[in-house]
């Protein structure tokens, strides 16, 4: 029996060489047809040019691409969508050109393709890696029948920086819990095996730093010593590498002054070189071209040169390969196997995808027709959106709204808007699509709503590439509102950001309700006190006046199609909320960037009296919600905080255990955190950091056990001598429902 397992162990060990070296046999037989100018077409990344489907594309530009496309001078192709778009090139790549390499097709599936999830930032508060998978699953499953085969996602970029429009595209600010959710997203989209016709290659980007950009202004410098980038920026991008990650994309930011597109230090050094990523890296949107600007290249041809040697193996849109490359070839200035590499990456990840067995097969008009929008996509993404949703606040149980006999005041314009649940990067999300919350709440047949927009958010239609017209003068609904408010029980406000005002070059200087809501709302709390404020919103905002007076605040965040009634589920208790933040709410903008995991500086206080503290004389140093918060319709004790020891060595583990008790009224669940404190080290260590968490659900009375087991490779970081190791000391353990979390436990690492 032993040996006929051993025999089918070799066997199996031998189809997986032969399957290998299939791979490169296949790659490197077609990169010895190719020549140059064929090579550097795989490394070219077209924009989709014009109706594919269409007639011949008008105007030379366009009539260039084609050619180049007809002549095997194109890669990949972004933004073609839809079955009969993406066949029409696919075939002219096939069936015209010499070698008939198919194309790979991109596009920015962010948060769903048709069938809109919430966004990643929404996502990241379920801390339900499950959820978050399965959300990625059903865009893949989407964008799949729609002919595409590569995302641009996911973002693993940590932010601590609110200004940033692009931290709704991440999983927020700690990287723990982004290095888990990169790893879910990229199973999500990829799946066991990203030949199967329903799973597409992820690409996971920024890569690096461009969360960081200065004063959260978006494409700015991104100051970040190496202590900050191995220890807070890398992990999500290594955990990606790690869950087989297919694809990277650069950044357009600098990186210690090096634009990252150009940096062969993060491209070859860490990626390829100490991480041993096989797959390849995009550019960002004419990212190579923009070293120019930076100060950094002094033409096309020398930034070509840097970011082909930096290890940018495929351009999106700057034609400076396709234009330079040839020639820094011929002279040596780029050298062939630099070329070759690349070539082989791309043809690398087109044979995982299976296009050269059947370049189509990611075009069946049947599945596009039968999947698209379908029910079960709905019902997904559904769920994820209430377990995104975070109650903030909850004074005098006002919610649950009950279920009868109210008559409840509906105001603000998102609330009857369909539009901007589906927020920014919405795919091929039809305009006005989403469930709103005015027809989520009517759903609710035994209580009347009155709705009232009381004032506009903003005018017009909104898309990607304008600002969002925002009222600042007209008025004119606030007596209506007020009148309504004041005949009602309850008043439900749906207040926020349009789904326009955050995402790629959406930076604020000022986190306020935009325009005239915040004045809406303190005007309806004059009139009646029992407000819920409902946000529809895309980053943290400065709450600091609705967090002293309205009794209920619920993030809802822009949670995507299904997001009226997942808000309904959640205001009814249907759904009793279990999300937590992921990012701390600054008390006012001027506390940005802030975050949970900082350190303790010399002076530390949480005084403002101490003058010569480390504080503000206006306000507290703590954000109004911390890292990790939100609240239940059920309360939650934590008690019996033990360690199993209080000395291990490197080889030895702890369990820490903690009893949590559901002591209020309601089933609910709750997000158990485990922070760890290294007291010192050869760095200045943070405060707090999270290592670990479980979610559990308890009945009213019920009480649990949680183990964590702490060990070594919870301690590690990245240390002055830049290596991941621990250091002998002591440690604080806390274990609680938020970073806010007080009571700890000691032990020491000992030799
Ligand atoms: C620029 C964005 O930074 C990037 O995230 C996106 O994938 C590309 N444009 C393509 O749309």
């Amino acid at each position: 029996m032993r040996k006929l397992i051993t025999l089918l162990l070799s066997t199996l060990l031998l189809i997986s060489c032969d399957n290998k070296s299939e791979k490169e046999i296949f790659i490197n037989d077609l990169l010895s047809q190719m020549t140059l100018d064929e090579k550097i077409g795989q490394m070219n990344q077209y924009n989709g040019f014009w109706d594919a489907t269409g007639p011949m594309p008008e105007g030379e530009y366009q009539k260039s691409r084609y050619r180049d496309l007809k002549n095997g001078l194109v890669g990949s192709m972004l933004n073609v969508t839809g079955v009969d778009n993406v066949r029409a090139l696919q075939k002219i790549a096939v069936e015209e050109t010499r070698l008939g390499i198919p194309l790979i097709f991109a596009f920015d599936v962010i948060h769903g393709y048709q069938t809109i999830s919430p966004i990643p930032l929404a996502e990241s508060s379920s801390w339900d890696l499950e959820a978050i998978e399965k959300s990625a699953r059903v865009a893949a499953i989407e964008a799949s029948a729609a002919g595409l085969n590569w995302t641009f996602a996911p973002m693993v970029d940590i932010s601590r920086d609110a200004r940033w429009g692009r931290v709704m595209e991440g999983a927020g600010e700690d990287p723990f819990l982004g290095s888990l959710i990169a790893k879910a997203r990229v199973k999500g989209f990829q799946g066991n095996d990203l030949s199967d016709y329903n799973t597409i290659a992820a690409c996971a980007k920024h890569f690096t730093s461009y969360g960081f950009a200065e004063a959260g202004r978006d494409y700015n410098t991104a100051d970040t010593n190496e202590y900050t980038l191995f220890n807070t920026i890398l992990p999500p991008f290594k955990a990606a590498v790690d869950a087989g990650v297919s694809t990277f994309m650069n950044s357009f930011n600098t990186v210690d002054e090096i634009p990252a597109t150009g940096s062969s230090f993060l491209q070859r050094d860490i990626l390829k070189g100490e991480w041993g990523f096989d797959g390849f890296v995009v550019s960002d949107w004419g990212s190579i071209g923009e070293m120019i600007p930076h100060g950094y290249a002094r033409d096309g041809a020398h930034a070509a040169e840097i970011a082909a040697n930096a290890g940018s193996d495929m351009d999106m849109e700057s034609s400076l390969y396709i234009r330079k490359l040839d020639e820094l070839v011929t002279s040596g200035k780029v050298d062939i196997s630099i070329v070759d590499d690349a070539v082989k990456r791309i043809l690398g990840v087109k044979y995982d995808l299976g296009l050269f067995d059947d370049p189509y097969k990611y075009c069946n008009k049947d599945r596009e027709k039968n999947v698209l929008g379908s029910k079960e996509n709905q019902e997904a993404v559904l769920d994820i959106a209430k377990k995104s949703i975070v109650l903030l606040k909850n004074d005098d149980a006002l919610l649950p709204l009950k279920k009868k006999n109210q008559t409840i005041a509906l105001i603000g314009q998102l609330a009857n808007d369909k539009n901007s649940a589906i927020g920014n990067w919405r795919g091929r999300g039809a305009s006005n699509s989403a469930v709103s919350v005015l027809e989520g709440l009517n759903s609710y047949k035994e209580n009347k709503v009155i709705y009232t927009k009381g004032v506009d958010l903003y005018y017009g239609e909104t898309n990607f590439f304008t600002r969002v017209d925002v009222n600042y003068n007209d008025r004119s609904g606030f007596n209506r509102a007020r009148s309504v408010a004041k005949s009602s029980d309850v008043v439900v406000m749906v207040l926020g950001e349009e789904g326009y005002q955050t995402g790629e070059g959406r930076s604020r200087t000022n986190l306020l309700l935009p325009g005239l809501q915040q004045e809406l709302l303190e005007e309806i709390y004059n009139v009646n006190k029992n407000v819920v404020l409902v946000l529809v919103n895309g980053r943290p905002l400065n709450i600091s006046w609705a967090d002293e007076n309205i009794p209920a605040i619920v993030e809802a965040w822009q949670l995507g199609s299904q997001a009226g009634n997942a808000i309904a589920q959640v205001l009814y208790g249907d759904y009793n909320p279990s999300g937590k933040l992921t990012m701390s709410f600054p008390r006012n903008v001027g506390q940005v960037p802030i975050y949970y995991n900082y350190k303790n500086t010399g002076r530390p206080s949480k005084s403002q009296k101490v003058v010569t503290a480390s504080a503000y004389s206006d306000v507290e140093n703590s954000p109004i919600y911390p890292f990790g918060y939100g609240l239940s319709y059920t309360s939650f004790n934590y008690s019996d905080l033990t360690l199993s020891s209080e000395e291990m060595n490197n080889k030895q583990s702890i369990i820490a255990s903690v009893t949590l008790t559901n002591s209020g009224k309601y089933k609910g669940k709750e997000v158990v955190q485990l922070y760890i404190r290294d007291l010192h080290g050869s760095l200045s260590r943070p405060l707090k950091e999270l290592k670990g968490f479980e979610m559990l659900e308890l009945e009213p009375g019920e009480s649990k056990k949680v183990d964590f087991t702490i060990d070594n490779s919870l301690l590690k970081y990245y240390t002055v001598n830049k290596k991941w190791e621990s250091e002998l000391g002591d440690f604080y353990v806390y274990i609680g429902g938020n970073s806010d979390v007080d009571s700890f436990k000691k032990f020491e690492l000992i030799n």
